[in-house]
């Protein structure tokens, strides 16, 4: 039998950086939270087997699990970090070691269906995984501790990091399964493990809603999909 695809959505996170009454995942974003925004990108996919979203153990916020698709399932299992929170939901899956995992944002509602199937179609038979991501396009500065330039940096081989990030189930459990100090997204868990996932053309609108004025952004494209 041919190996599955699975996703988990981290949403156990408080917010801080947009500093909203609320955890920003349940912010309104045209009519519907954006964590509903995102876990219906997500299930545009129908290679996706099941979806399964951390929130915080004592999280009261989370929708009522018969408003989704069967696919989706809610684990009470977020943890201090967000690699923590990952780690507890790829352990939620019923998935055997070479299906495969696609973390995604909760905070990146703008995931295009065109997106998430390009992510699948090239990293589908890649033996360590990838991501998608952005190649830089601004001219990069290193700053010093006055926030002055120190230094232009050569953005040729520059790329910023988005999710979906997709790896084997097992590898992504074994990457995580030590200390996960320093690990921001699974692609660096599997960089120390000394592989190289694969790099895949994301798309700006998936960026991710971090501070208040990327709420807006990302409440206006909701709008201008809609139309
Ligand atoms: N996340 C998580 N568990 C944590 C921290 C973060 O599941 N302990 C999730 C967030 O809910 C979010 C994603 O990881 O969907 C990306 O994290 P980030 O944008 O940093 O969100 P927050 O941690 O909520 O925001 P902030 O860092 O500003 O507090
Ligand atoms: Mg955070």
């Amino acid at each position: 039998m041919s190996e599955r695809y699975h996703a988990v959505v981290p949403a156990a996170g408080g917010g801080t950086r947009l500093g909203a009454p609320v955890p920003k995942q349940y912010l309104d974003l045209g009519g519907d939270s954006m964590l509903h925004r995102t876990i219906d990108a997500l299930l545009a996919e129908p290679r996706l087997a099941a979806v399964v979203v951390v929130v915080s153990p004592d999280d009261l916020r989370r929708p009522a699990q018969g408003r989704f698709d069967a696919r989706v399932r809610f684990a009470g299992v977020g943890g201090a970090t967000r690699a923590d929170s990952v780690a507890a939901g790829v352990e939620q899956l019923d998935a055997r070691a070479e299906d495969w995992v696609l973390v995604h944002d909760a905070a990146r509602p703008g995931l295009s269906a065109v997106a998430l199937a390009r992510l699948i179609d090239e990293v589908g038979d890649d033996p360590v995984g990838g991501l998608l991501a952005m190649p830089v396009a601004d001219t990069v500065k290193r700053c010093d501790d006055d926030g002055r330039v120190t230094a232009t940096v050569d953005r040729e081989q520059l790329w910023a990091a988005q999710t979906p990030q997709m790896f084997r189930v097992g590898l992504l459990r074994q990457a995580l399964s030590g200390e996960r100090l320093g690990i921001t997204d699974e692609a660096s868990a599997i960089e120390k493990l000394g592989l190289r996932p694969r790099l895949v053309r994301g798309e700006p609108a998936n960026f991710k809603v971090t501070l208040a004025e990327d709420l807006q952004m990302a409440a206006a494209l909701q709008q201008k999909g809609a139309a």
